[in-house]
Parts: structure tokens; C-alpha cells; sequence
């Protein structure tokens, strides 16, 4: 304690009374005041760049799905809300729970889309905010049950980390800066001039319910616009378009010789560093087959041995996972970059005529 200071001044509501200790210098409590101001004051916004944070980026991931043409293409294409579901299944907790969304990917694709650009446009806003942090909460404690559950150590997987940030927001609410702030001081005013309780509460839900209704039919309007107009072309699928980092159709499979059938491709279809996909019989699995070099065939499969995300077709000579950015060699499959540890599993593939077949698993 200096001499001609106080020991400090709390800030309101803390119970505690300052305690004068010396003699106070001219405008000394003048600027301790506004020092607590500045602290309430930080206090008061503590959480807006977080809620702007969520809410920019649970938008922008619901718009980025809507533009995306691999999102809802189904099985065959790794990338797809389908195979990535499919990919998680066997590795989740809840696993026997994704059925209904593998029976519907589409409505389960869709749903999680616009549900995101719900709870990011709730948030931005601050309209009915504790509910948009509970849809978040909800979305990202699903997200990590299925993709991140297996992610070690944990901290690497971000779907925790977002469950984390949405509590917070759940636990405060949207109170300042927000279409619920304004309602709440409106509320106010109203019961200073001494409107009943009742018409009060009315006055908030039926106004809230309007907001809703607008933003939520601006959120509609804005993912289907997305959807139609800026969805993203899929990348060539034909040997006549397809480039080095092309990936070709998903095959039908062909009969083989010995009765049965084997997926297969037409050779031309797998240009040098591309690929094309065909799906494992036995497991379900998308898997790339891929032309390395000049006459040199192989395949592997699509999941990331991580985790269970859906690796991106080959290009550069790599294949590289978007989850968490393992980077696996494009000739042999080997981890280049972590967290996976293991590398793809490989398969053989046979060339016959102008036909590349997918034989067994390697390793
Ligand atoms: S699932 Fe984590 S890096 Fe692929």
C-alpha cells in the first residue's frame, strides 16, 4: 500500500466496501470509479467476440454444406454427408443412432445445414439466443459423438471445444447488442409505465415470434439461393475432363470372371495422380483407385485411419484429410503428416483390358 492511495475501490454489487487507508489526492476516486466502469463494462461484452465468432461460423458452415455438390451425393462419394455418416458409424458411442440417417441422408444433410445457419443467425442477432446456443450445443455434442469421439489426444478435435463455447453462451443468454436486449428494455419500460404482466409477456413472445419468423424465412431464402445458384460444380467425372487431381464416377460393378462381381472402372477413367471411386463390396467404403505413375495401379480406402473422416482424392502425389489435416502418400498410402499414425489400407488392382478391377485388401 503506497502512501497516498487506496487499497481499491470494488466494483457495484460486490459486497465488499472499499477501504480508505490514506489521504485520497484530488479526482483519485473520480478515476477509480471509471476504472470500475471500464471493468463492468468489460464484463458486460466479455462474450460478444465469442458470440460473434459462433455466429459468423455456424452460418457460414451451414451455407458452405448448401454450396457443396459433394454434401448430398450419396454413397460412392467420400466426401458426401452419407459416406462421412457411414465412415463414423462403426467408430461412435452412439452409432446404432445414425440408422435414420443413413436410411435419409438427404433430410439429415439438409437438417444439419439449415440447422446451422439457425443457431449462426440466432446468435449473430441475438434473437432467442438461449435456444440457438442449446441448437449448437446439441449440434456440436452430436458432432463429437460421431467424428471427434475417437480423436486423440482430445484436444485436437474442435467439436469439444465448440460443445465448450455454446455452453457459455447457453449459461448468459444474449442480453446486450441483440434483438433480446431490445425486447428486455422495451419489456421494461413497459412495466414503468405500468402495462400488466401479462400484456408484458405477450408483447415479448408475439414480437419474438415475428423476428423469428422474418429471420428465419431470410435464413430459408438465403441456403436455397445457395443451394441453386452457388453450389459448387463437382469436379470432371469423365476420362474425356478428367485432370491429374480429377476423380471419376463412383462404378457400377462389372461382372468378373468366376460368377461373381467386382467394382471395376474403365482405365481411362484413372488418369496419372487422379483417381476414380469405386465402394468395397464387404464394407461399404468408398475407395480410391489411383494411377500414381504412369501404368501403376493401386487402391485405397477413403477413411482416414484417424478418425474416421473421409479422405479428399488424390492430388500433388497426396491424399489429405479435412478433419484434422493428416496427409497420407498417394503411392503408398503411408502417413506423411499426423495425427493418423497407421497408413490407408491398400488393395490390389487388377488391369484387364481397358478395365482396372478392385481385388482383395492388402493391408
Ligand atoms: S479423421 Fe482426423 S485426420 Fe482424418
Amino acid at each position: 500500500m503506497m502512501e497516498g492511495t487506496r487499497d481499491s475501490v470494488e466494483p457495484a454489487g460486490s459486497g465488499a466496501q472499499p477501504v480508505a487507508t490514506g489521504p485520497v489526492p484530488p479526482g483519485g476516486v473520480g478515476r477509480a470509479a471509471r476504472a470500475a466502469q471500464r471493468r463492468a463494462l468489460a464484463g458486460r461484452y466479455a462474450l460478444l467476440p465469442l458470440r460473434l465468432f459462433l455466429g459468423v461460423t455456424y452460418s457460414y458452415a451451414g451455407l458452405d454444406k448448401l454450396a457443396d455438390s459433394h454434401y448430398l451425393a450419396g454413397a460412392g462419394d467420400p466426401q458426401s454427408f452419407y459416406a462421412q455418416t457411414l465412415a463414423a458409424k462403426p467408430h461412435s458411442p452412439v452409432g446404432w443412432a445414425l440408422a435414420p440417417a443413413l436410411h435419409e441422408p438427404t433430410f439429415f444433410g439438409l437438417l444439419i445445414a439449415f440447422g446451422e445457419l439457425a443457431v449462426g443467425l440466432g446468435t449473430l442477432f441475438g434473437l432467442w439466443g438461449r435456444l440457438a446456443a442449446l441448437g449448437g450445443a446439441l449440434l456440436s455434442l452430436t458432432l463429437f459423438l460421431t467424428v471427434s469421439f475417437n480423436i486423440t489426444p482430445y484436444y485436437l478435435g474442435n467439436d469439444l471445444p465448440y460443445l465448450m463455447a455454446w455452453t457459455a453462451v447457453l449459461l448468459t443468454g444474449t442480453p446486450y447488442l441483440s434483438v433480446d436486449g431490445y425486447l428486455t428494455g422495451r419489456a421494461e419500460r413497459d412495466r414503468r409505465r405500468g402495462l400488466d404482466e401479462d400484456a408484458v409477456r405477450r408483447r415479448i413472445v408475439l414480437d419474438g415470434s415475428i423476428a423469428a419468423v422474418a429471420l428465419g424465412g431470410a435464413g430459408l431464402l438465403v441456403g436455397s439461393l445457395t443451394a441453386t445458384f452457388v453450389r459448387r460444380k463437382p469436379k470432371a467425372t469423365t476420362a474425356a475432363t478428367a485432370s491429374t487431381a480429377g476423380t471419376a464416377a463412383p462404378s457400377t460393378p462389372k461382372p468378373v470372371a468366376g460368377g461373381g462381381s467386382a467394382p471395376s472402372v474403365a482405365v481411362a477413367d484413372v488418369p496419372v495422380g487422379g483417381s476414380a471411386t469405386v465402394t468395397d463390396p464387404g464394407s461399404g467404403d468408398a475407395v480410391y483407385i489411383v494411377q500414381p505413375k504412369a501404368g501403376q495401379y493401386c487402391g485405397f480406402s477413403s477413411i482416414c485411419t484417424h478418425a474416421g473422416c473421409g479422405v479428399n482424392p488424390p492430388k500433388n502425389g497426396k491424399l489429405s484429410c479435412p478433419c484434422h489435416g493428416s496427409v497420407f502418400d498417394a503411392a503408398t498410402g503411408a502417413v506423411l503428416n499426423g495425427p493418423a499414425t497407421k497408413p490407408l489400407p491398400k488393395y490390389t488392382v487388377t488391369k484387364d483390358g481397358d478395365r482396372l478391377g478392385l481385388g482383395p485388401l492388402q493391408s
